[in-house]
């Protein structure tokens, strides 16, 4: 499905499905892509909502392999997540080390150690933030950096305004963001975490390839001004219309469809 106006940079860099779940097949596919020829670099992972039908459609898929594959997947696996909550751990139902457990690390059987996050709990967040960005950067840089899209452009926790060089850091979270998280915390943005570590725009922009996945009538007004706006600090998603390796993938709501 063609784009309504479609900008120069987007160019044959997009795919558009009629419903979420064809779209969370569709990066289901490419994810498990990167398996089949043999992960060379690690995997960038996202959580959220956008992401809980593609991980749920990666799990079938990868579950359904012969046992030989599925185990060549699991000897493979090497993914960092974007970000995670400050003062939430793994044993916290609203962290995201809890969410990659959920969705992807007990159904598949990973090994520990294999999906990393930020430690949301380290004693010096800042420090914490410069030693995973270190950890990315020995494990050889990301590959694939799977992200969705904040409703204010933000993407992993760069909130607006940010910069393209914006380093991995640890930063109080913007009351729009608290809000769209709010669902995990029982719906109240007063006890989402008022602060996180996150890859910064630097490490993003630092991958081979990003695939931003847009989902759901709820993103069509940011996706909107991404599609519509130069790139600028008040709209962090912005500055990945210059990198050579993106892809975008919609799905119609988002579209406004
Ligand atoms: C969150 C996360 C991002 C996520 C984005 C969209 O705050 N930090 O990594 O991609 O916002 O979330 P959702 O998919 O729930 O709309």
């Amino acid at each position: 499905m063609p784009l309504p106006a479609s900008p120069a940079w987007l160019a044959d860099r997009f795919e558009c499905f009629e419903r979420p779940s064809s779209l969370a097949v569709r990066v289901a596919e490419l994810l498990h892509q990167e398996f089949s020829d043999g992960l060379k670099r690690p995997l960038g992972l996202a959580t959220g909502r956008t992401m809980e039908p593609v991980y749920s459609a990666l799990v079938e898929r990868l579950l359904a392999l012969p046992a030989d594959q599925l185990s060549d997947v699991r000897q493979q696996w090497c993914s960092f997540n974007l970000d995670e909550y400050v003062g939430l751990g793994p044993g916290d139902c609203g962290s995201f080390a809890a969410e990659m457990d959920r969705q992807l690390a007990v159904p598949l059987g990973l090994e520990p150690g294999r999906v990393r996050l930020p430690d949301g709990l380290a004693a010096d967040p800042a420090a914490e933030a410069r030693r995973y960005a270190d950890a990315v950067w020995t494990a050889g840089g990301i590959g694939l950096q799977l992200l969705g899209l904040g409703s204010n452009g933000h993407v992993g926790f760069n909130e607006p305004p940010c910069g393209p060089d914006a380093p991995s850091r640890s930063l109080r979270l913007s009351t729009a963001t608290r809000r769209q998280n709010a669902a995990a915390f029982g719906g109240d943005p007063s006890r989402v975490p008022a602060g996180a570590i996150t890859l910064g725009m630097e490490q993003i922009l630092g991958a081979e390839r990003i695939l931003l996945v847009v989902s759901g009538a709820a993103k069509a007004g940011i996706l909107a001004r991404l599609l519509k706006e130069p790139p600028g600090p008040s709209l962090p998603a912005s500055w990945l219309q210059d990198h050579p390796g993106l892809r975008l993938i919609v799905d119609r709501p988002a579209l406004g469809g």
